[in-house]
């Protein structure tokens, strides 16, 4: 029989600068997912790429004074290196400029014509160069802006073709609803609610004004929507409407297509609906996850706070950066990253937990039995939780991986190998040593935690294929005692195994000192407007500040003002009476964000009424970027109502 096929995706990345710690997520993600799904015996087929047309690569060719195709070419190589650098076992790369894929990409925007699924028009509407997105009048944000970045908008004319998308706006609601493909389940409402339900408009997918970009073949002056380009990459990769692969009908449908939660849209609506038109099997799973936040903003190039990943893997190896990234991520939800987090990660699971472990283990092993375990055997009942959650282990991991929940995943491997190191406190094999009786029971230990270090490591290998290796030779492991099917058993390596004491696996970082060489090398360029001078032509006396009466509270109950887009009403505990604020942070925060929350407001401020509702005081919320504001939130403990000063 041949054997079950797995085909996962990460989108393809804009080449309109380097790649950094952001784009790894998803791409170690997936090379973690593919690992795996291999281990499983699955023929993967793993896609990466870049999405090297549109407007943007345009002008930042002009403004570099090359044309596109020199100058993206040189960062698609870096790109390459960066997945070389951290191990990732993609199947093939897609670039759009390739010849196949523009075959395809003119083939599929003719079939879309011929069935009549593409019309002819006028375009007049907004463009968001940075998004390559087009938006209607009634879609902008309150300030006329992108409703996704919230950059200016720039006035667009021009004949155009158009996708009738209106027409699928209830078969595309009844997929996302009735089917398990987009996830977290969260993100289902919000496309529901904030895209289809408004109503679908036709979508322009055509454009005269430039002409970096695939033509339409029948009416080459009209360049092929970039995002139609690019996401037609998940099929033409396979050789859908071209002739340079053959592997569309044994991959496809896509098991999982990856991407962070701003671009699910198009993965959820406009792919989907594209689909739908060209009768073509729909994929399985979209996961679109969170982003990974420096300083409390999102990670990108244009807000110039990009970690460098490559200094990263120089300094502590490629898979300390894959486990820390990975780990740190919650299912569905932001992450933070500092330098701070990455080392406390890497000192606390890797070198602590881990490292120790193995090298405990495998010390022992050498200074008592000079190595080779000897076969008799004591058994206790105290091992038998151990060797149970070891046993388990495979079958609770596996089906973590297939809905992506990676930190999760992670997290009940580590609950072994913290159960393991309880296990040598619990034993004490040193006091075993000192006893000639104690041998049997010495073995039986030192057994049982090299088959759980065996378990682990080979369920880790996905996630951090460099080392695991390492260690299955320094437990007289072997790759083909880490295959899947060995994995869910308990006692595989021989009863007489040979260890062999190795290197230090994640040596333990000196976190002040790196922090301060790290901060040297990667600290980003300041995102925070210069305002010291203007601060220090202000100066105030400490009285006056203390007349400012600041304190904690809590937010109970929080909704929009209806007649307002930007106001929010919350409902504070201020360790009192309560009171009302309205705030006008409609822009960054849903009610549901900030709801058990707590919050720093000025307390003794004259009452305001704002839209209709009065407002007593202000919370206390930071300028955090261009066109971006972040709310000071305390820690959940503090008492309603404290003083801050
Ligand atoms: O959107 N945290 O390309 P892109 C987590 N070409 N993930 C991040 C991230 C961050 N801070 N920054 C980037 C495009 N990513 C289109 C896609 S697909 C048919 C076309 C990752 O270069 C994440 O996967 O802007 C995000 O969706 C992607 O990079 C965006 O890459
Ligand atoms: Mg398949």
């Amino acid at each position: 029989m041949d054997k079950k096929t797995y085909y996962i995706t990460t989108p393809i990345y804009y080449p309109s600068g380097n790649p950094h710690i952001g784009h790894c997520y998803t791409t170690v993600a997936c090379d973690t997912i593919a690992r795996f799904k291999r281990l499983e015996g699955f023929d993967v087929m793993f896609l990466t790429g870049t999405d090297e047309h549109g407007m943007k690569i345009e002008q930042k060719a002009k403004e570099t004074g090359v044309t596109p195709k020199e100058y993206v070419d040189p960062i698609v190589a870096n790109f390459k290196r960066l997945w070389e650098t951290v191990d990732i076992s993609y199947d093939r790369y897609i670039r759009t400029t390739d010849d196949y894929h523009v075959k395809s990409v003119q083939n599929i925007f003719k079939k879309l014509y011929d069935k009549g699924h593409i019309y002819k028009g006028e375009y007049t509407g907004k463009y968001c160069t940075p998004c390559e997105s087009f938006w209607t009048e009634s879609q902008l944000d309150e300030n006329g802006c992108c409703p996704d970045c919230h950059r200016p908008v720039t006035d667009a004319h021009e004949e155009a073709y158009f996708l009738k998308v209106s027409a699928y706006a209830d078969k595309i609601e009844k997929f996302l609803t009735e089917t398990d493909y987009l996830t977290p389940k969260s993100r289902v409402n919000e496309m529901v609610n904030n895209f289809i339900k408004p109503g679908l408009e036709d979508l322009c997918v055509s454009r005269t004004s430039f002409t970096w970009g695939i033509p339409v073949d029948f009416d080459p002056k009209h360049v092929v929507y970039v995002w139609v380009d690019a996401l037609s990459n998940y099929i033409s990769a396979l050789g859908y409407e071209n002739d340079a692969f053959d592997d569309f009908d044994k991959y496809w449908p896509a098991d999982m297509h990856m991407t962070a939660k701003e671009i699910v849209r198009f993965h959820s609506i406009v792919w989907i609906i594209m689909l739908m038109m060209l009768d073509i099997p729909l994929p399985k799973r979209l996961y679109g996850h969170g982003w990974i936040n420096f300083n409390g903003q999102k990670m990108a190039k244009s807000v110039g706070n990009v970690i460098d990943p490559f200094v990263l893997v120089e300094r502590y190896g490629s898979d300390a950066v894959r486990y820390q990234i990975l780990r740190d991520m919650p299912y569905g939800s932001d992450s933070n990253f500092s330098n701070e987090i990455m080392i406390n990660r890497i000192n606390s699971d890797l070198a602590n937990d881990l490292g120790n472990l193995v090298s405990r283990t495998v010390a022992m092993a050498d200074k008592y039995f000079g190595a080779t375990l000897p076969t008799e055997r004591e058994a206790e009942p105290i091992d038998e939780e151990l060797i149970s959650m070891a046993r388990a282990l495979r079958d609770t991991v596996a089906p973590l991986i297939d809905e992506a929940q990676l930190s999760k995943a992670l997290e009940e491997i580590f609950k072994v190998v913290t159960r393991a190191n309880k296990y040598i406190d619990e034993t004490a094999p040193w006091i075993l040593g000192k006893d000639e009786a104690k041998k049997a029971r010495l073995a039986s230990v030192l057994y049982n935690l090299l088959e759980t270090i065996r378990i682990c490591s080979g369920l880790l290998a996905p996630f951090m294929p460099k080392t695991m290796p390492k260690i299955w030779e320094q437990i007289g492991s072997t790759e083909s005692l880490a295959a899947f099917d060995t994995l869910g058993e308990f006692g595989k390596l021989p009863a007489d195994v040979t260890v062999h004491k190795g290197e230090v696996l994640f040596p333990r970082i000196d976190v002040d000192k790196e922090i301060d060489e790290l901060n040297a090398l990667l600290t980003p360029a300041k995102t925070i407007r210069e305002d010291e001078d203007l601060d220090k032509a202000n100066i105030i006396t400490i009285d006056k500040f203390a007349e400012v009466k600041l304190r904690s509270g809590e937010i109970t109950a929080c909704e929009k003002v209806a007649k307002s887009k930007k106001l929010l009403k919350l409902t504070v505990d201020d360790g009192r009476n309560g009171r009302q604020i309205v705030s006008g942070i409609a822009s960054w925060y849903k009610p549901e964000d900030l709801v058990g929350k707590k919050i720093v407001f000025v307390a003794n401020l004259q009452p305001a009424k704002l839209c209709g509702e009065i407002s007593e005081g202000m919370i206390l919320a930071c300028d955090a970027g261009e066109d971006d504001v972040r709310v000071l939130f305390l820690d959940a403990d503090v008492p309603n109502g404290s003083t801050i000063r």
